[in-house]
């Protein structure tokens, strides 16, 4: 999907990049070898653009290269859950800490959302998570977090829970799809059996770290955070991804601003 015009995983290895990251895994399904054409190198295009002197266009394709090696694929042959899904990497992954992006979950931020993770990190080690305060209607749609103590940016984390009914969430706090795991919740997800909607819950596994002793936290990242897993959701993320652009502003404010207008004037 085309957030603007750039590819919504696009987005999610440039937040990965800022972060320092340089090694990626995408678990893919089948009908997704798209996304390993993206991100090859594409020399015809390149020969073409530099032909025709489009070097604005040429230094975005090359932007999106990767270095030989950076990038590996994995499928996940079943749909089976987004815990099943990080457990299909676990051998590429190996025995080091690692971040998990999910990149329908789009995070407009000064400072990228997984930097901040990883700069906040430094103080804490084992688990953390993205985490976002939600309405009590909407946590039966998220990992909701039980919090043992809250410095309003930090969180420190005793329990989580998928998908609670609003009844008996711990907390309105959910979980937003970026992850800094360690190589244990990936033992953990080897044992476990399916959870919340029959599926594999990596909620479930990272709870499982608390039990160990091991420390889970939730950061209260700065940003703005877009489902663009859903309609609204995606067509709000285009409006302000659209909007922050700064060769789009103002023919696309115009349209907004007269659209809203005879909206109001029709009611
Ligand atoms: C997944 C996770 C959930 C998390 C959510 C964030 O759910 O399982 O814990 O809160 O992403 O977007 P999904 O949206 O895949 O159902």
């Amino acid at each position: 999907m085309t957030l603007v015009d750039r590819p919504l995983i696009q987005y999610a290895i440039d937040e990965a990049r800022a972060a320092g990251i340089t090694e990626f895994i995408f678990v893919t399904a089948r009908g997704k070898s798209a996304l390993e054409d993206y991100f090859d190198m594409a020399p015809d295009l390149e020969a073409q653009l530099e032909s025709s002197g489009k070097n604005e266009l040429l230094e975005i394709l090359k932007s999106t290269n990767m270095d030989s090696g950076a990038i590996a694929y994995i499928r996940q042959q079943r749909a089976m859950g987004l815990g099943h899904a990080v457990w299909c990497a676990r051998r590429l992954i190996g025995d080091e800490p690692f971040a998990v992006i999910l990149p329908d979950d789009v995070i407009a931020a000064d400072k990228p959302c997984l930097q901040q993770m990883v700069e906040a990190y430094e103080s804490t080690e084992g688990a953390m998570v993205a985490a976002m305060e939600v309405a009590p209607e909407a946590v039966s749609s998220y990992g909701i977090l039980d919090i043992a103590s809250d410095d309003g940016q930090l969180v420190k984390v005793r329990g989580m829970v998928e998908k609670p009914k609003k009844e008996v969430a711990p907390s309105t706090l959910a979980v937003i799809g970026r992850y800094i795991l360690t190589p244990s919740v990936l033992r953990n997800l080897s044992k476990l059996g399916s959870g919340a909607g029959g599926e594999i819950q990596l909620t479930d596994a990272i709870a499982q770290e608390i039990q160990k002793g091991h420390p889970v936290h939730g950061l209260r990242f700065q940003g703005d955070r877009f489902d663009c897993g859903s309609k609204a959701g995606f067509l709000k993320a285009t409006v302000a991804f659209g909007m922050a652009r700064e060769d789009l502003r103002d023919e696309f404010y115009q349209y907004l601003a007269e659209t809203v207008s005879l909206q109001k004037a029709a009611q």
